[in-house]
C-alpha cells in the first residue's frame, strides 16, 4: 500500500501523514525534509543557492539518509543528524530555490522511489509532487488544502507565537515558488482525493485519511 499525500505548507500534511502511517503500521517518508537537508548542506558548504549551476554541480555530493519509522522519523546528511538544522528560517527561505533545480529533483526523486520500493509494509509519502511525479502509481493519492489564513495560523502556532501576517506572506511566497517552478511543481494529481482541512481538527483529518486508506485496502 503506497499512499501519496501532497499539498502546500500548513495544511497539516506532516502531522497527518505520520499519524496515519503509525495507526496503519506503514512506514513514513517526509520528502520536504530531504529538500531541506540538501539545502542545509549547500548553505553549510558555501554554495550560492541562487546559482543554479553551482547547486546542480554540487547536488550529488551530500549523502542523505531518511529513517522511515513514523514514531521516530530521522534525517542525516553525511552521517550527521540534520533534524534540527533543517528547520531554521534560513533553510526555509532558501529551500524553494534549491528544490527548483532539475538535478536536485532527479537525485532526490530517485532516492524517494527507492525508499518507497523498499518499504515492505507499505508507506505514506508526503510532499508536493508525489502523486504527480515521484509515485504516479500510488494506491491512494490525497491532496490536502486549507485557506491561507488557516495555514498561516497553524504555522505561526508551530513557530511559537511568530507574527501571523508575516508568516502568511512568507508561506504564500514559498507556495507560489513551489507551484510555478518548471520541474515537477506542487500540483494535485488528476486522480487525487482533495481534502480541505480549513475547518477540520487534526484528528478529523487523520480519521478522514485513515478511512480512505482502509476503503482502498478493502478494494485490493
Ligand atoms: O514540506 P516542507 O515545508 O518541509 O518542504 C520544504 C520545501 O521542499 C518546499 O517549500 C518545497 C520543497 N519540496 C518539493 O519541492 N517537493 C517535495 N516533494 C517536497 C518538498
Amino acid at each position: 500500500m503506497i499512499v501519496a499525500i501532497d499539498g502546500p505548507s500548513g495544511t497539516g500534511k506532516s502531522s497527518t501523514s505520520k499519524a496515519v502511517a503509525a495507526k496503519l503500521g506503514l512506514s513514513y517518508l517526509d520528502t520536504g525534509a530531504q529538500y531541506r537537508a540538501i539545502t542545509w548542506w549547500m548553505i553549510s558548504n558555501g554554495v550560492d543557492v541562487h546559482d543554479a549551476d553551482a547547486v546542480a554541480n554540487a547536488a550529488g555530493k551530500p549523502v542523505i539518509v531518511s529513517g522511515t519509522d513514523p514514531a521516530r522519523p530521522t534525517i542525516t546528511v553525511d552521517g550527521v543528524d540534520a533534524a534540527g538544522p533543517i528547520r531554521t528560517e534560513e533553510v526555509t527561505s532558501k529551500v524553494s530555490a534549491v528544490s527548483a533545480v532539475p538535478e536536485v529533483r532527479s537525485l532526490i526523486t530517485e532516492l524517494q522511489r527507492s525508499i518507497a520500493k523498499g518499504a515492505e509494509r507499505g508507506i505514506v509519502v508526503e510532499g508536493r509532487d508525489i502523486g504527480t511525479t515521484v509515485l504516479p502509481d500510488a494506491d491512494l493519492k490525497i491532496f490536502l488544502t486549507a485557506s491561507p489564513e488557516a495555514r498561516a495560523a497553524r504555522r505561526s502556532g508551530e513557530l511559537k507565537g511568530a507574527d501571523v501576517h508575516a508568516t502568511k506572506q512568507a508561506l504564500i511566497k514559498r507556495d507560489a515558488a513551489d507551484s510555478s517552478r518548471k520541474t515537477s511543481p506542487l500540483a494535485k494529481a488528476d486522480d487525487a482525493v482533495e481534502v480541505d482541512t480549513t475547518d477540520l481538527t487534526l484528528d478529523q483529518v487523520i480519521e478522514c485519511v485513515v478511512t480512505l486508506v482502509e476503503e482502498k485496502r478493502g478494494q485490493k
